[in-house]
């Protein structure tokens, strides 16, 4: 499943971010891909012991591990680590895989969390590849896509202006993307069914349903 998630950033956020990040200091981003990935990679990284950057990504983390919607989504037992990258004309990622384990956690769930206005630049899309074809994402400033770590993506070339987003990952407390998919529709539909019909003879069934399934498949 992938799932586009709105406001994980406020707009007050994302404004101080993006000022901030102005002073950051950025290096290639080729020293965090794998050897596979290395090669079609080009794009720059905020420098991992920069206390600007550091104190973003801390900000951003605490988001993230308390958003309502990415946790009905994703189930998140760990985050593994968090970058900020930009993209300036004539960069771009190729097409790739991510790595299966990074900074410790196995890699279930990968996010992109845009932090660039779309009209202040041209291109940047990230496209997702899927049996049924290309996805591409461009969203706006504090949103994010959520996809399985599993699938081939790429970032298209910036053609004009500067793209900015912070990237991560994640390790489920739920590793099979279909049964994430799956908690993730039937505790949608208990809520809404509480939300509409209070708690009932149905509700109790769905909701011992739902909890079942994931004491079933939960790994701690
Ligand atoms: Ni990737």
């Amino acid at each position: 499943m992938i799932i586009c998630i709105g406001e994980v950033l406020s707009s007050a956020d994302v404004e101080e971010f993006c000022a901030r990040l102005e002073q950051v200091r950025f290096l290639d981003g080729r020293t965090t891909a794998g050897w596979a990935a290395r090669g079609v990679k080009d794009n720059a990284q905020a420098a991992a012991d920069d206390p600007l950057a550091e104190a973003i990504l801390a900000r951003a983390r605490r988001r993230l591990e308390s958003h309502p919607v990415l946790a009905m989504a994703a189930r998140p037992h760990r985050f593994g680590p968090l970058l900020l990258s930009r993209y300036g004309p004539g960069m771009s990622y190729g097409r790739h895989v991510d790595d299966a384990i990074m900074g410790g956690i196995r890699s279930d769930c990968s996010f992109t969390l845009f932090l660039a206005d779309p009209a202040a630049y041209e291109g940047g899309e990230l496209v997702i590849e899927s049996a049924a074809g290309e996805q591409g994402f461009k969203l706006a400033p504090g949103h994010l896509v959520l996809y399985p770590s599993t699938t081939l993506h790429r970032v298209e070339p910036v053609t004009r202006g500067i793209r900015l987003a912070l990237v991560g990952w994640l390790q489920s407390r739920v590793r099979e993307a279909e049964r994430r998919e799956l908690l993730f529709e039937l505790d949608t539909a208990r809520r809404r069914l509480f939300d509409e019909r209070g708690k009932g003879e149905v509700f109790d069934l769905v909701d011992k349903s739902f909890r079942n399934l994931l004491r079933m498949w939960a790994e701690l």
